[in-house]
């Protein structure tokens, strides 16, 4: 059945949230079956990286109806990847995947930040939403990373100083490849997904993508609170969205 759109609160702050922000342009590209289905408006979504954790995050904006455009260094090898996923799929470099996303998803190894920072951070800042899945790991990112990540109060902090002026939500961080497409829409209670961000629009936008990814977004404060969405700490894995409030309580 279709959800009656005029009484739906969510799309109500999507649309002046969208309209406040984005422009003309994104709100005549929104479907009304595409609304219905997702809960979201289709964005287009530029997603910086497409291994792991990004082809497993790309499926899931796919399947709630946005476009995305998978980028790496390597383009050539997500050729397949995206034919797989079927026509809302693209590929591209990482300057054509920036500029196509009224969104773009940073989900690449933490040492790969600064690079990208200092050649796309002016274009990544005038989106209106960056979505940070990147997490410092010693053993992949070297422990000189994770050090300086820790002096400038934790990753969400560190992901600001990297990339000037982004619009950051942190999310995702602490659910493994392996599981976020299984536990989406789960029955009986969707798995929360615990956010930290500064930026009102922002976080709307990311609660609206969340959702329609079939998942519950818990906002646990700024980009200060990006330090416990990590692997390893009590908000990793999966929890209801009153067992993330709760344990976020904890953490303040
Ligand atoms: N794996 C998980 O379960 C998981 C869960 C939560 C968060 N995360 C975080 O998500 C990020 C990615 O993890 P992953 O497991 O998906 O890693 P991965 O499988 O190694 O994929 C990394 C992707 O980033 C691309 N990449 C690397 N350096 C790049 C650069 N300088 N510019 C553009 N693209 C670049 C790689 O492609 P090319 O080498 O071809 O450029 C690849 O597509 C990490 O920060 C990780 O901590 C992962």
């Amino acid at each position: 059945m279709e959800r009656h759109h005029a009484a739906d609160p969510d799309r109500r702050r999507f649309l002046q949230v969208a309209g406040g922000g984005l422009g003309v342009g994104l709100l005549a590209a929104l479907t009304p079956r595409a609304w219905a289905q997702t809960g979201a408006a289709p964005l287009k979504i530029g997603s910086i990286g497409a291994g792991r954790m990004g082809s497993a995050l790309g499926a899931l904006f796919i399947k709630a109806g946005h476009p995305v455009m998978f980028s790496s260094r390597h383009p050539e090898n997500l050729k397949e990847l995206a034919a797989r996923l079927g026509p809302l799929a693209q590929v591209g470099t990482v300057e054509q995947a920036v500029a196509f996303g009224d969104v773009v998803v940073l989900v690449v190894p933490y040492s790969a930040l600064e690079e990208i920072g200092k050649t796309y951070g002016r274009a990544i800042a005038s989106k209106p939403l960056v979505l940070d899945i990147c997490n410092p790991i010693g053993r992949r990112d070297g422990d000189a990373i994770v050090k300086w990540a820790n002096e400038q109060g934790g990753a969400g902090l560190a992901s600001a100083k990297l990339l000037p002026g982004a619009h950051i939500v942190r999310a995702f961080n602490g659910i493994s490849y392996r599981r976020v497409g299984d536990i989406a829409h789960r029955p009986g209670g969707l798995v929360g997904v615990p956010i930290a961000g500064d930026d009102p629009k922002a976080i709307s936008l990311a609660e609206g993508i969340i959702r329609g990814m079939g998942f519950e977004p818990v906002l646990v404060g700024g980009l200060p609170m990006g330090k416990y969405l990590l692997p390893g700490t009590p908000l990793a894995e999966e929890h209801t969205p009153a067992e993330i409030r709760q344990i976020a309580n904890t953490l303040h």
